[in-house]
């Protein structure tokens, strides 16, 4: 099917002004905003905003716990049913990274109302597609009208309260395990300035739609405890929230981190986004460059929209959970290493 978009943009990624996650407020500038409010001093909180986890844990007994998320985007793809697949897989994702398994979702929908309904549609359609893979129902949502259309769910969970995956829960001697390759920012900067390849179009899609659950199956099973999915903030920004709340420095190793084909090309003609360079200085004070470039460095901030996890396991449980990746169809890489310390992060 196919269905035309009006002729004030023929784009749907020309209504949005930034790029998927790289559209998210500074992070300094949110820190020092939620720091203003009063934290809830309630016991079933056991997960709260303080530790920027990626969603908030409910306790409702000993076995089991609520995990609730909310996550929209402004178009990063074209085409509208990709885009819902994108944004619902980016959502859920919040919910994988915290060792969780989705219920039920709601849809948050603002909407150019220029834009022919069907649109819309296919938009749903796509959410609906990755609620059926993942096995959770899509039950409802909220529209608003807006110049600028954003798509997303508020996604309800379950996890053990023993079984949780958390920013804080990094270990000296964890080794770290990347589960997608980094660029989708470069990707989407590049589409929405029309020079991206379509097969690097294909990767960004294959890539942000892919699901984060089975991943999290692989890290609860590898006895992982510390684990976050990589967006707005780059590979940089989200583990360097997780060496800080976990008291560990983070070494990366530079050349193992994987990229999608084309991104590192993309970058060099100037596709990094404002999103980047903005996460690198939100790290700047901890981080320890090493010989790395800028471009690298930039590379290794790049906003990702419904990226891989990153989490730490034992060193006798990395190949077992490589393997187990790889298997899964996962381009999956050992990135790095957790050592005692203080939420430095090195690149070697
Ligand atoms: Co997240
Ligand atoms: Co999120």
């Amino acid at each position: 099917m196919s269905i035309q978009v009006p002729p004030r943009a023929e784009r749907l990624t020309h209504y949005s002004h930034g790029a998927g996650c790289a559209c998210k407020l500074d992070p300094s500038r949110l820190a020092r905003v939620v720091r203003g409010l009063i934290p809830s001093d309630r016991p079933e909180l056991l997960v709260g905003p303080q530790t920027g986890d990626d969603a908030a844990v409910w306790k409702l007994d000993d076995q089991r716990a609520l995990v609730v998320t909310a996550d929209f985007i402004t178009p990063v793809v074209d085409d509208a049913r990709d885009w819902g697949r994108v944004a619902a897989a980016n959502a859920v994702s919040d919910v994988y990274a915290m060792g969780g398994r989705p219920l039920l979702a709601l849809n948050l929908v603002c909407w150019n109302d220029e834009l022919p309904d069907e649109l819309l549609g296919e938009v749903l359609a796509g959410a609906q597609e990755i609620a059926a893979e993942g096995g959770f129902v899509v039950a409802g949502g909220h529209t608003v009208t807006d110049p600028e259309p954003k798509f997303g769910l508020a996604v309800v969970g379950e996890v053990a309260p023993d079984r949780m995956l958390t920013n804080a829960g990094l270990r000296a001697g964890d080794a770290l395990i990347l589960t997608k390759p980094l660029g989708v920012g470069v990707i989407t900067t590049a589409i929405k300035r029309g020079i991206a390849p379509p097969e690097a179009i294909d990767a960004a899609v294959r890539s942000m739609t892919w699901l984060n659950g089975p991943a999290a199956r692989v890290a609860l099973d590898s006895g992982a405890t510390g684990t976050t999915d990589v967006t707005g903030f780059g590979l940089l920004g989200h583990l360097g929230r997780m060496a800080r709340e976990s008291g560990v420095d983070v070494t990366i190793d530079v050349a193992r981190v994987p990229l999608i084909d084309g991104a590192r090309a993309l970058a060099e003609a100037g596709a990094v986004s404002g999103g980047a360079v903005r996460n690198v200085n939100w790290v700047d004070a901890q981080l320890d460059r090493g010989t790395a470039d800028e471009l690298t460095v930039a590379l290794l901030a790049d906003p990702q929209t419904s990226g891989g996890l990153v989490f730490g396991v034992d060193e006798d449980k990395v190949e077992a959970a490589l393997a187990e990746l790889t298997r899964s169809g996962h381009r999956a890489a050992r990135i790095g290493q957790a050592q005692a310390g203080s939420g430095r992060l090195v690149l070697r």
